[in-house]
């Protein structure tokens, strides 16, 4: 018998591909054969070119049960230390998420509680939220610094996000989130904290690799539209991606002026007017939209989702998981509200935690489930796609595939590659 030319096949599985043009996004009776980690063929199982014994070395039938690509959130802030679920019963009883900031709560609280931690408390608080997106079908996300606000505890943040991909079998993208408040220490001194970040943290950080993408919160409670164009004119000299929390609780622009700068994801954007859509439009810049903010914030607003369709910005939906406005650990959950509250469709839905979310990212090489794309896969325990938007919670995924592996294995190998 001549020897098999895949590692894996995958039978009689529903197939789901979200991207964008593809016909019909379910394909019944479908194979998916895995070579080196990567998807070698995709197609009707009728269509397979010889009997499945002969193409792989490991063949398993999933008995009509829907597989989709990893799912990928794309925006976190899933390291920091300690908890606000106190913030949380006085926003219930009235105080605003502005009014905490303002009063030395919030991000800075847990500014705090991030520095008096160490490497190994951070990790250790930080692995079991991994691990609950990763059950829920997670195989990629983004994690962002931004509880440090100085250079040792930025670093630290941004070492156990890495360390979290190499032990968790999880890919981590990480982004240095330098602005995303003002230290108390430099209360009456904004620019050379703005210096700070652009003139000695982010290179610095940047040359140790830590960083693969530049974030600020443009906003009236974070920083100016001035202050965000000075990081991002940094990030450029230093080849680095950007993008931006923009329009979360007011309209500075943001958008138009990440859009500028070709940013890969504009997010929030509960306050975005149609001049930011149309730049984001013309930059190819992604919407990701976070329901998990909107939702604990209990915010009306939503963001403009006609017109984001209108002029086709492509749309991304992540957890946004921090302990203040969205501690959310499922990123199916994120794509249920974004079609409960903000009305995409459960196909729009799930191309935000897909193949747009990949885009936010900067990752061509996973999102769907394509012949050459790396083998990150989720079998689970439904027949339709739009089910994952459906079920409000619950353990849905059955099996996780990290570049053709299954994931408990992976972790029993104690051998992760964070392929990226
Ligand atoms: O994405 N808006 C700024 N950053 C986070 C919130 C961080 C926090 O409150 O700790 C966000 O919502
Ligand atoms: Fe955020």
């Amino acid at each position: 018998m001549p020897e098999p030319r895949w590692d894996r096949l995958l039978l009689n599985a529903s197939l789901a591909s979200f991207e964008v043009g593809a016909k019909d996004p379910l394909l019944e009776r479908g194979a998916i054969g895995v070579q080196h980690g990567r998807i070698a063929w995709v197609g009707r199982l009728d269509d397979l070119p010889a009997a499945p014994n002969e193409l792989a070395a490991t063949v398993e039938s999933v008995d009509g049960a829907l597989i989709t690509p990893g799912l990928i959130d794309c925006h976190t802030h899933l390291v920091f230390g300690g908890d606000r679920a106190a913030e949380f019963e006085q926003r219930l009883n009235g105080t605003s998420y502005e009014e905490i900031a303002r009063a030395g709560g919030g991000i800075a609280a847990t500014v705090s509680a991030t520095r008096d931690a160490s490497e190994e408390q951070l990790y250790t608080q930080s692995v079991p939220r991994a691990q609950a997106l990763q059950a829920d079908g997670v195989t990629t996300l983004e994690i962002k610094s931004g509880y440090g606000l100085e250079l040792e505890t930025e670093r630290r943040l941004l070492r156990v996000a890495r360390r979290l991909g190499r032990e968790q079998g999880l890919t981590v993208r990480t982004s240095f989130l330098g602005l995303h408040a003002l230290p108390p220490e430099y209360r009456d001194r904004r620019d050379a904290y703005v210096a700070l970040v652009c003139d000695a943290m982010l290179p610095e950080l940047a040359a140790e690799g830590l960083v693969d993408a530049v974030d600020a919160f443009c906003e009236n409670i974070g920083f100016s539209r001035e202050e965000t164009r000075r990081l991002f004119e940094r990030a450029r000299q230093l080849g680095l991606p950007v993008k931006l929390h923009a329009e979360q609780l007011s309209d500075l622009d943001g958008a138009s002026l990440v859009a500028e700068y070709g940013g890969l994801s504009a997010d929030h954007l509960e306050h975005l007017g149609e001049s930011g859509v149309k730049a984001m439009a013309a930059a190819g810049t992604v919407a990701v939209l976070l329901p998990g903010a909107y939702h604990v914030l209990r915010e009306t607003r939503a963001p403009p989702i006609a017109l984001l369709r209108q002029h086709g910005v492509p749309i991304a939906v992540a957890t946004d998981c921090n302990p203040g406005t969205s501690p959310m650990l499922s990123l199916r959950l994120a794509a249920s509200m974004a079609c409960t509250l903000f009305g995409l469709t459960p196909l729009e839905a799930l191309r935000g935690v897909t193949v747009h979310a990949a885009r936010a990212l900067g990752l061509s090489d996973r999102g769907t489930l394509t012949p050459g794309q790396r083998a990150d896969l989720v079998v689970w325990n439904v027949r339709q796609p739009a089910e994952l938007c459906y079920w409000v919670g619950g353990g849905l995924a059955r099996t996780i595939y990290v570049a053709g592996e299954p994931v408990s294995r992976r972790k029993a190998s104690r051998r992760l590659p964070n392929a990226s």
